[in-house]
């Protein structure tokens, strides 16, 4: 074969065999295909789209391009639950406890964050002595008995995806809808989940700023997992204004254990009991979403789930008790204030502003080396559709001795506020299974 032919014919909207793609992947990977090759296939696609056929054949060769978890020694369906990158999304935190609670196991893989959106491994690490570099025997005992465990990603995962990543993102080709469904699936598929459940954002501080764009993606995604005999569903949800109150690592894990203790934001805690219930459902523990939603609801009421939280950080050497005691965890040093600049009502709040003043704090990296600080962040005190007066407080920086100007006028900017009043935002916009 020949990249220039296959280069050629995806140009010309032809459909690609699965040989052919089995063999850009392959060959991409080993170096024999160059990055400008490689560049050109990219733009191809992006204007003249994949058939799922192909969005299948490009997944399941990036996801065989390296190790593949095994976990078949793990009792139970193995869901996992991916949310394609939001501010604030602390949701792992919680359905994690929740679902492993109700008897589902979790065997979760989990990134750091970059950018303007945090990560699970991260906002574990603010459990002093979290470890998430668990050897692959224990990540199946952990699991096997106490239905959780949450790893960093291993070394050779989806190497092929991880390359072709790097290069999307310097030729503007992240934003082709089969590549993404295709580089998140690979990776899915790869660490081992038998059913998948996803969360793909919609809005300002998402990928996908459209919902019609979202839910194109979530089919897309919902599509290859089924074509590779993975349970998958996916929920379009709002990332219009951060989720819940607070952005920054210690902060969401209080936040997190306050939702597990059912006293958490109600977009937060509505997200969280949607996601877990999909997840019972295609753990084969709930029939219906209803009655899923009954289990989950229960364990939180109960106090099961947040036991199992406690248990889980135990389990990985972090400090088991911040659960009972959040206040323990690193807190920063100052409180700065953030105010309104007119009266009115909240009409958005730009997540990924937001975001980025939470990474400028020392909250998140602007480069994969950047070291965190775990104790700030931003919590806000309106949301969209609240009343507010000028000089009102919006937001509160905690910060440690940072300048925290710029974050300050980034967070002003990032409100918008209109005389006429505001409804509260949707949150879910609909379900495709
Ligand atoms: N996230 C991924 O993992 N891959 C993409 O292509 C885009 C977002």
């Amino acid at each position: 074969m020949r990249m220039v032919d296959i280069i050629a014919k995806k140009r010309d909207g032809k459909e690609l065999s699965e040989e052919e793609i089995r063999w850009f992947v392959e060959s991409y990977s080993s170096g024999e295909v160059p990055d400008y090759q490689a560049s050109a296939f990219a733009m191809a696609i992006y204007f003249q789209d994949m058939t799922q056929k192909e969005s299948a054949a490009l997944t399941y060769a990036m996801a065989e391009s390296g190790d593949q978890l095994d976990l078949s020694a793990i009792e139970g369906i193995k869901v996992d639950k991916h949310s394609t990158g939001g501010v604030g999304d602390k949701t792992t935190l919680i359905i994690g406890p929740i679902v492993a609670a109700c008897g589902v196991p979790v065997a979760k893989m989990s990134g750091r964050g970059l950018g303007h959106t945090g990560g699970t491994i991260d906002k574990l690490e603010s459990f002093r002595g979290f470890e998430t570099e668990i050897p692959k025997e224990e990540f199946v005992n952990l699991v096997n008995e106490h239905k959780i465990a949450v790893a960093g990603q291993s070394g050779n995962l989806t190497p092929a995806d991880k390359k072709l990543y790097a290069l999307r993102d310097v030729t503007a080709t992240v934003n082709s809808i089969p590549m993404i469904a295709s580089s998140v699936m690979s990776k899915k598929i790869a660490a081992g989940a038998d059913a998948i459940v996803l969360d793909v954002k919609a809005g300002s501080g998402a990928f996908m700023k459209e919902v019609e764009d979202a839910k194109r993606l979530a089919e897309a995604m919902v599509e290859i997992g089924q074509s590779l005999d993975r349970k998958t569903m996916a929920v379009i949800s709002n990332m219009d204004q951060p989720l819940g109150r607070t952005v920054g690592n210690a902060l969401e894990v209080k936040e997190a254990i306050e939702t597990l203790q059912g006293d958490g934001p109600e977009d937060l805690h509505e997200l969280s009991v949607k996601l877990s219930s999909y997840m019972l459902v295609a753990g084969g523990k709930a029939d219906s979403l209803e009655q899923a939603e009954k289990m989950v609801l229960q364990v939180i009421k109960n106090g099961e789930a947040l036991e199992k939280m406690k248990a889980f950080v135990e389990n990985q050497h972090g400090d088991a008790a911040a659960v009972d005691n959040p206040d323990s965890l690193a807190a920063a040093e100052h409180r700065v204030e953030v105010k309104a600049k007119a009266s009115g009502y909240v009409h958005g709040i730009e997540a990924e502003e937001i975001g980025v003043s939470a990474m400028l704090l020392g909250a998140g990296r602007a480069t994969k080396d950047d070291v965190l600080d775990y104790s700030v962040g931003i919590e806000l005190t309106k949301k969209i559709g609240d009343i507010v007066q000028k000089g009102d407080t919006i937001a509160i920086m905690h910060v440690n001795d940072q300048d925290s100007t710029e974050s300050a006028e980034k967070i002003s900017q990032a409100f918008t506020i209109s005389e006429a009043a505001v409804e509260k935002p949707v949150l879910i916009y609909e379900t495709v299974q």
